[in-house]
């Protein structure tokens, strides 16, 4: 019987994460199309909440594409590819990566994905001119397999779980030789890659640092595999000068980091569909669990119904948010709705809350039958 029950962890804030600053930043910068993601405030929002003041990190539009998985991807490919071809981190820019292609041995990329991450590798592969075989679980909707294509790479379906396609992944990179894993997960003997993805993610952290300038009470960030937690986690208990409490929030059909936290051990989960499609995962990512387990302050999870209101709520605000992003949303509620979670937070009615928006409405539309 899972425990779907609030976690608090009110003393997460006082833990400091391994030190870890990379030249992802200065990377991202580089970038063609390169800016800032709007840090937007929703007044009405935080009057909803009872807080002072409610942010929205919006990731609808980074990099030319609608969700932030592009900026862990292209670090991650930059750093692969760099290595491989002999390049210092320091050097790494798109000219440089299309100089050395060649140079690098790397002929294609793969991953599996239940979306988002699977375009920004695909769009990363067009750019670096190789080819991208992306692995897809049951119940990636239509337009997001159509948005992974419009990239010019080859889908392939593997019926089940988003773990088995983790699995067809793993196993066609290793029997094809100059294929490169591109994993936003990681286990034991797969580490880089995924770390490389995480010190990607920390943009956007170094970003709401620069744009808000102040300490915010609360950072809220959706779960899948808890990679990107990971680089919040990671950001917040390292290099940053402030030490926000840190929500994550899950489907209830794939909590598995809320029942790891509940377990004290790292544990996988039966998933079920979700239109959360990013954050419908089962096994956290082996590396994001030591992290999350010292580092987050609280974890809930949202049902299907709360995280569909949370985004007509959202884009009737203003905000371009699809599922994931709308679960920050709904999790914030539930957050609050329980006194002990809400005092290992820290909020009350002065307090500042960042929501993590990871992915615009295009990026994983609502099912007719929720929309
Ligand atoms: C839009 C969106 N938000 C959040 C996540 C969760 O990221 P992670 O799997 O690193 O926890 C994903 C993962 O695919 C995603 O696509």
């Amino acid at each position: 019987m899972l425990n779907l029950a609030p976690y608090a962890a009110p003393n997460a804030t006082d833990w400091k994460a391994p030190a870890g600053s990379s030249g992802a930043t200065d990377f991202h910068r580089s970038l063609p199309g390169y800016g800032q993601s709007a840090l937007v405030e929703v007044p009405t929002l935080a009057a909803r909440l009872g807080v002072a003041h409610l942010y929205v990190k919006d990731e609808s539009s980074r990099l030319g594409l609608p969700a932030f998985k592009i900026l862990g991807a292209s670090w991650a490919i930059a750093r692969a590819v760099g290595e491989r071809a002999g390049l210092d981190p320091s050097e790494l820019t798109l000219p440089a990566l299309i100089a050395q292609i060649d140079e690098s041995g790397v002929k294609a990329f793969i991953a599996a994905t239940d979306g988002n991450h699977g375009r920004a590798v695909a769009r990363m592969a067009k750019l670096l001119g190789r080819p991208a075989f992306i692995f897809i679980p049951d119940g990636v909707t239509q337009a997001a397999q159509d948005a992974i294509k419009s990239e010019g790479a080859t889908v392939i379906h593997v019926p089940g779980s988003y773990d088995g396609a983790v699995e067809s992944a793993n196993a066609q990179a290793l029997a094809q030789p100059g294929a490169l894993l591109i994993q936003d997960t990681s286990w034991e003997g797969y580490q880089d890659i995924p770390a490389w993805i995480v010190e990607g993610y920390q943009t956007l952290c170094v970003e709401i640092d620069e744009q808000l300038g102040r300490a915010p009470t609360v950072v809220v960030v959706p779960v899948g595999v808890g990679s990107l937690a990971e680089g919040v986690t990671r950001y917040y208990r390292g290099d940053s000068s402030y030490a926000p409490a840190l929500l994550s929030v899950e489907p209830e059909v794939a909590a598995c980091l809320l029942e790891s936290l509940h377990a004290g051990v790292l544990t996988s989960v039966e998933t079920y569909t979700s239109i959360m499609a990013g954050l419908n995962c089962g096994t956290p990512s082996a590396s994001a669990w030591p992290i999350l387990q010292h580092g987050i302050t609280g974890a809930v999870a949202v049902s299907e119904e709360d995280a569909a209101l949370a985004v007509h709520e959202l884009n009737a605000l203003g905000v371009d948010s699809g599922p994931c992003g709308g679960a920050t949303l709904a999790g914030t509620r539930n957050a609050l709705a329980d006194p002990e979670l809400r005092a290992a937070l820290g909020i009350d009615s002065s307090s500042t809350v960042v929501l993590i928006n990871t992915e615009g409405f295009s990026a994983n539309p609502l099912p007719e039958e929720s929309a």
